[in-house]
């Protein structure tokens, strides 16, 4: 046998019986007469002693050894005197009686431990180094648990997984397609799917009733800690069904996930807020509700004092953070800072402190009276100690947005937003569209499948921005971890979501005809949703960018550097597809 144990399993227990492991090497000690090489797998790690006195041969070769190589090693377990109560092998060494080095390594760019000495880019450069870290590989552990799970679950559903092809058409989506240039068919080009939204439909068409699929999808769009250009969705979607019916199914499948892999029972039914709730009071579609902090609009009274700012504006809004009165003048300036950050670009921020004695003292007292500001503090129920902050602006909902980043924030420096606690709500009733500034049209805010509510749908001849759908997202801790709706299925309607579109009959055919033709054929009334896997494993593992549960992601600029894709193609390759680059070569 190559190995007869892993580098993780021997406990004090297995003392005296003979063994072989193989592993990288971690570490080499050289204490006195004795050489101490710890050895690691997948598994963990195990302590091996060679003996110059009893050994000098074998403790020579084990002196030469150098991080990274690759050993056999065989000897006898025994009891250590010094236990490493940190690890799990801790309570046992292995004498070592022979040592076989099975490829040697060229010293690692970086230490392969969880604090590591590596930069991001080196990391990611030597990917496969990087994985041999156990906190990089413990979250592909909780991922590979984590489709296990999903797969069980949905099985016990009912639900058939099935695969949809990776060369597709274009859908819109919103993102950019990835494309994928035909050689059999020159000048013409597949599209990545940026999901399989209208194969699963049409596999609800073609009667397979619950569908599901762990599938990678493709948008080429600008990345941030949540957006990776290739990223996995848990797709779904099931027939003959209403939006609640979908709503209790995906809950239960989170509290599965929550208890087999967190041991978190979750209560339910979760939250439901209509998104236009969620907007008002949190000034986002994902609130983080591990913290209240809800928004108080403060028009009515603050307005008309003589403070221009406040007179002048749309909407005059603030939070109310709790025992944050001790504020120093140095706090609130980077709070002031925070808002003004032009990623945020708020113009600035007023505050008012609720002292001791219950008067509210803030950066506008000459405009106003104690009185008001006492009525103010009182919409907020604050109390002496609390600390007001208020945002106001031209634009309502670029305010609220700008209020929102400023409520995370205070939630972080409260310490509000501890993640290993878990806040899951449905955000319901989303608009059906949107206003594109850039495209000068309304756009679909979900997607152009998504079922108006039935109760709007008039509103569609009259006032299309007022529509709202049945449309609903998951929300985690402030995270989308899923989203979906009702679909249309009926040609006819369909037919109309394009008009409002501004796709002309023509355009929509070209792009949608085989789903409108489908249609025809007795479609059946469905729905679904997808989850977003790498950010449920971001989620539980507790990790701040999705990137560190995917073995091979793409850097901020949506490159792979240890690939390092994409890159130029060969002239020939190029000429085959019929392919030339206009575009100057980058540097
Ligand atoms: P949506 O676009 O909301 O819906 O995507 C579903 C979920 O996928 C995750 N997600 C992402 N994760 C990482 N990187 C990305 N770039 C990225 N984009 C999305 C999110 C999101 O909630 N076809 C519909 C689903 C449906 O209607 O059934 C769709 O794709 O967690």
């Amino acid at each position: 046998m190559f190995r007869t144990k892993t580098c993780g399993e021997l406990r004090i227990a297995d003392a005296g019986q003979s063994v072989t492991i193989a592993g990288w090497v971690q570490r080499v000690r050289k204490m006195g007469g004795m050489t101490f090489v710890d050895v690691r797998d997948r598994y963990g790690i195990t302590q091996v002693v060679f003996n110059n006195e009893t050994d000098a041969e074998l403790c020579e070769k084990a002196n030469k050894l150098g991080r990274e190589f690759v050993v056999q090693i065989t000897g006898d377990v025994a009891p250590r005197s010094s236990k490493n109560p940190n690890i799990p092998t801790g309570d046992i060494e292995i004498i070592a009686r022979n040592l076989k080095v099975l490829n040697p390594s060229v010293t690692p760019p970086f230490t392969i431990e969880d604090d590591t000495d590596g930069g991001d880019d080196i990391r990611m450069k030597f990917r496969y180094l990087d994985l041999r870290r156990p906190a990089v590989r413990r979250n592909l552990e909780l991922r590979h648990k984590m489709t296990m799970e999903v797969r069980r679950y949905l099985d016990s559903k009912g639900f058939l997984e099935i695969e949809t092809p990776m060369l597709v058409g274009s859908t819109p989506e919103g993102a950019r397609d990835f494309v994928v240039p035909s050689r059999m068919n020159q000048g013409q080009f597949y599209a990545l799917p940026q999901s399989p939204q209208t194969l699963k439909q049409l596999l609800m068409v073609a009667g397979m009733d619950r569908y599901f699929q762990i599938v990678k999808c493709f948008r080429d769009e600008d990345l941030r800690a949540d957006r990776q250009p290739e990223f996995t969705q848990i797709d779904c979607e099931m027939s003959y069904v209403e939006q609640n019916d979908i709503l209790e199914l995906f809950e239960g499948m989170a509290k599965h996930l929550f208890k087999e892999l967190r041991g978190v029972e979750i209560k339910e039914p979760f939250l439901r807020m209509p998104w236009a709730d969620a907007m008002k009071l949190y000034g986002s579609d994902k609130p983080d509700m591990r913290f209240g902090m809800e928004f108080v609009e403060l028009d009515d009274i603050m307005k008309g004092h003589g403070f221009s700012v406040f007179d002048n504006a749309a909407y005059i809004g603030g939070i109310c953070a709790k025992g944050a009165a001790s504020y120093t003048r140095k706090q609130i300036d980077q709070l002031t800072d925070f808002v003004k950050r032009p990623q945020i670009g708020a113009k600035g921020l007023v505050y008012a402190r609720v002292e001791t004695d219950g008067t509210v003292k803030s950066s506008v007292d000459k405009f106003y009276t104690q009185e008001t500001l006492r009525q103010m503090a009182d919409k907020f129920n604050a109390e002496p100690g609390d600390l007001i902050l208020i945002m106001s602006g031209e634009d309502a909902m670029k305010t609220r947005k700008q209020l929102c980043e400023l409520r995370l924030e205070m939630g972080n420096r409260l310490g509000l937003r501890d993640k290993n606690k878990f806040a899951c709500l449905w955000v319901v009733d989303f608009p059906m569209f949107e206003w594109s500034d850039e495209e000068q049209r309304l756009m679909a805010m979900h997607h152009p499948f998504t079922h108006p509510k039935d109760e709007d749908i008039p509103l569609l001849d009259t006032d299309p921005a007022a529509v709202r759908a049945d449309a609903y997202d998951m929300v985690i801790n402030g995270v989308e971890v899923g989203g979906g709706s009702i679909r249309i299925h009926d040609s006819e309607l369909q037919g109309k979501m394009f008009e409002i579109l501004g796709f002309t009959p023509e355009k929509a055919r070209e792009q949608f005809g085989f789903l409108m033709n489908a249609f025809r054929y007795g479609a059946p009334p469905h729905g679904g949703l997808a989850y977003g896997l790498d950010r449920w494993v971001s989620l539980f593992a507790g990790l701040d960018s999705i990137r560190d549960c995917i073995a091979f992601p793409k850097n901020n600029s949506g490159r792979d550097v240890m690939l390092d894709a994409p890159a130029a193609l060969d002239q020939s390759q190029l000429d085959e597809l019929s392919i030339a680059i206009v575009a100057p070569e980058k540097e």
